[in-house]
């Protein structure tokens, strides 16, 4: 208990500084210009392609790892790569979550395109679709379409979204609301969810075992380590991974206590806080919602992820919270018992992949993640 003492008190000792502070010291920890790009989505940069990408680059995806390459081909079209240095082998061997978000990428850059009124035809894996793991092939390719695109309702949500791993309020998910958002998943993918019952108990104790298992994991923890960045420097420095921003996070980094060192050693504060802030969440769950595909294609993954983001724009229009929680379904061997059971509780029939889980509620909305900006994801033809 210790341990846990010592972060307690340094996060006292945090809000001493903070009180104390002259000008609003809490203010300037704001990592304002890792989250520079969430406010260069619709300025114009002269290139229609351009302005899709400023949205695109916007789109969730794993450990906000933004693996997006893209190359401008001619006046009209473009290729979009993996950069193959930013996948997460450990926990996502088979790069499927990596390949969802790319789905989210491509579902924005369509919708962004088609709120100016273009339409585009996305090709997706137009040298073929890679089996085991994503290679130096094209994810997409990207051209205006003739004739004209219809303006999307749920683009409305795509500064607002969101991922919340804040603990959610006791207030349930209205049925009307749950309706809205599966309905927004479309129908290339079965979607489902459950917002009330035991089911919701089972749930919550599997995204926990599921976490645990993961972080407890030297491995698959030093992944998400690697990649965690503590405060506004390093956010700004470095905009993207895992950022833990915020005043007291700044504070408990510069005072040794929150570092990647202490993340990775049992029972320091650094450590055991991780496990406790993720399960805490867990545990506030209002309902889960989730969805599942018969095969396991990276066709259907890029689909899975068009469908998600959709699914998260309109829970963004409901004023509900959104957190995926992906841990029991993925494809390392230690996971395996967790899969299976997620499997059997969660697929729409036997085979079905579940492709995304998250938990959904209410809560205030955090700031917006980090980014690289735009331009920097750009290579050459
Ligand atoms: C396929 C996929 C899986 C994800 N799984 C998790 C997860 O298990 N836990 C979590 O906290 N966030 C998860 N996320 C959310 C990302 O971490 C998040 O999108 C990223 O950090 C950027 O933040 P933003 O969504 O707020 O822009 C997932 C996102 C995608 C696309």
């Amino acid at each position: 208990m210790t341990t846990r003492r010592a972060i307690l008190q340094t996060g006292g000792a945090a809000v001493v500084i903070i009180g104390a502070g002259a000008g609003g010291w809490a203010l300037t920890r704001a990592p304002e210009k890792a989250r520079e790009p969430w406010s260069m989505a619709g300025k114009s940069f002269g290139d229609w392609r351009l302005d899709a990408l400023a949205y695109a680059i916007l789109a969730p995806n794993p450990h906000n790892m933004q693996p997006w390459r893209i190359r401008l081909d001619g006046d009209d079209a473009l290729t979009i790569y993996a950069d193959l240095a930013r996948m997460l082998p450990e926990t996502d061997p088979p790069n499927r979550q990596i390949t969802i978000g790319f789905g989210c990428f491509l579902e924005l850059l369509r919708q962004a395109a088609a709120e100016r009124g273009g339409a585009l035809t996305i090709e997706p894996f137009p040298e073929g679709a890679p089996e085991k793991a994503l290679d130096e092939r094209p994810i997409a390719h990207i051209r205006a379409a003739p004739g004209a695109a219809e303006a999307d309702p749920l683009f409305a949500a795509v500064l607002d979204r969101r991922t919340n791993r804040a603990p959610f309020k006791a207030q349930p998910v209205e049925q009307a609301a749950l309706d809205q958002i599966l309905i927004a998943g479309g129908t290339d993918v079965i979607v489902s969810s459950v917002n009330s019952g035991d089911r919701i108990d089972t749930l919550k104790a599997l995204a926990r075992e599921a976490w645990e298992t993961e972080w407890t994991l030297d491995r698959t923890r030093r992944e998400s380590i690697d990649v965690t960045r503590i405060g506004k420097r390093e956010i700004d420095e470095t905009p993207w991974g895992l950022a833990l921003a915020g005043p007291v996070m700044d504070a408990l980094g510069a005072g040794g206590v929150l570092t990647r060192e202490n993340m990775d050693i049992p029972e320091k504060a650094a450590y055991e806080q991780s496990i406790e802030f993720y399960n805490k969440a867990i545990d506030s769950a209002a309902a889960f919602i989730w969805m599942s595909t018969a095969t396991n294609t990276r066709l259907d993954q890029i689909s899975a992820g068009a469908a998600w983001i959709r699914m998260q724009q309109a829970a963004t229009l409901q004023g509900v919270a959104f957190h995926p929680l992906s841990q029991a379904l993925q494809e390392f061997p230690e996971m395996a018992g967790p899969y299976a059971r997620a499997h059997e509780m969660l697929a729409h029939q036997p085979g079905a992949t579940v492709q995304m889980l998250a938990r959904i509620g209410y809560a205030d909305a955090p700031p917006p993640a980090p980014r690289e900006a735009m331009m920097s994801k750009l290579i050459r033809a």
